[in-house]
């Protein structure tokens, strides 16, 4: 089936990080894997940052547990790949699950050091604020992307991103961070320890007796805890703004581009065009659109070849009805994707099966464009 726009393979080719978006369960984290695989098989040095992914998609990766550190799967690769003959593995593939809690970690020992970090892992203040930075999934994942980056290690990295109502939201969440450092709670006690202005030893002394009051109420122990944080909050947070800056350069560098994943079922009309709206607004590239699951190669199947699909309803009376429902929603969407004007595009088929092994990934791969020449 015709299923590539030659363009959308030229413009992956061009970027050193493509962000795979989307919203909720279109296949973003199947098909980020599957241009990861392709990429890789290129030449290319790949890095591929995967959000919760399904288990048997992680176990066929030989992903075995979340980790913040790069896992090679050359040899998970080259295993499942062995009896495809004319397959070549020409370059690597690094993956990694996606641990917020040890990225915020990493970030303490990289601005603050690993004493820093050993002192505050025991401060319970620390692993509240710890886990509501790692409830910042998508904030940490683009660190992530950022130190992979910086490795000078990968020629690309591929980024999924988690299912977000909105689907760019997860670009907000250093904003929603910077708020959260910024919350006049937080500001209070965010006193700069080498300031000696006059306002400061102000600030610094009101605090003091703001705390003994709240000491009364709260405990001792919660607020000696607090006091102890908040010289290393306040470095935390400058360091944090100037890493953001840093991320955001990145990301709407001409090095990165987004791809808009969705289904036929979910593509509006004008989905494609306010997505890309809303990144031209925040500065990103759209490298273009891939529609997934699509069902448009099953129109004017004959009957027979689908009476095989329509026989695995339980009650056969229904094949047919079955086969005309799966032929009308064929029709509707080739009909829709027809008037689609998009430039840049792919189409990858619903496949008989979920697509959890690398076998499956590769075929999604071969749709793309990839392992043909
Ligand atoms: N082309 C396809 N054919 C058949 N099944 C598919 C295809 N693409 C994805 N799937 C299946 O759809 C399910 C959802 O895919 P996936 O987890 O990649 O979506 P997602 O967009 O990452 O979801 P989430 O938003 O929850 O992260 C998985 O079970 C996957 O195996
Ligand atoms: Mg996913």
């Amino acid at each position: 089936m015709p299923s590539l726009n030659q363009e959308l393979r030229t413009r992956l080719c061009e970027r050193k990080i493509i962000i795979s978006c989307g919203t909720g369960g279109v296949g973003k984290t199947t098909v980020s894997a599957a241009i990861a695989i392709a990429l890789a098989s290129e030449g290319n040095r790949t890095g591929l940052i995967t959000i919760d992914p399904a288990k048997r998609l992680a176990t066929s990766l030989g992903l075995k547990d979340l980790s913040h550190r790069p896992q090679s799967i050359n040899n998970t690769v080259e295993e499942a790949t062995k009896s495809i003959q004319g397959f070549e593995w020409r370059g690597s593939l690094d993956a990694m699950m996606f641990d917020p809690k040890h990225t915020l970690d990493r970030f303490v020992r990289m601005t603050a050091g690993e004493e820093v970090l050993e002192e505050l892992a025991a401060n319970r203040l620390y692993q509240v604020i710890s886990d509501s930075f790692s409830g910042a999934h998508d904030y940490l994942a683009m660190e992530m992307l950022y130190d992979l980056h910086s490795s000078n290690n990968y020629d690309v990295i591929v980024l999924d991103t988690p299912p977000a109502r909105h689907v760019l939201d997860f670009l907000d969440a250093p904003k929603k961070i910077g708020a959260f450092l910024d919350d006049r709670i937080f500001q209070w006690f965010l006193v700069d320890p080498k300031n000696n202005g006059f306002f400061e030893k102000l600030r610094a002394r009101s605090t003091k007796t703001a705390l003994s009051a709240l000491e009364k109420l709260t405990g001792k122990s919660v607020m000696a805890d607090f006091t102890q944080l908040a010289p290393y909050l306040y470095k935390l947070k400058h360091d944090f703004m100037d890493r953001q800056d840093k991320i955001m350069q990145l990301l709407t560098s001409e090095k990165a581009g987004t791809l808009f994943v969705t289904s036929p079922g979910a593509l509006g009309q004008h989905d494609f065009e306010s997505f890309c709206t809303d990144a031209k607004h925040r500065g990103l590239d759209t490298i273009g659109l891939l529609i997934n699951r699509s069902l448009q190669h099953l129109c004017d199947t004959p009957w027979e070849n689908m009476s095989g699909k329509a026989a695995q309803e339980p009650d056969l009376s229904n094949a047919w009805q079955y086969y005309q429902a799966v032929d009308m929603l064929a029709r509707q969407e080739r009909h829709r994707i027809a008037s689609l004007q998009i430039a840049s595009l792919a189409i990858i088929p619903e496949l008989a099966k979920d697509v959890h092994s690398i076998e499956t990934l590769l075929m999604i791969g071969d749709c793309l464009g990839y392992y043909q020449e």
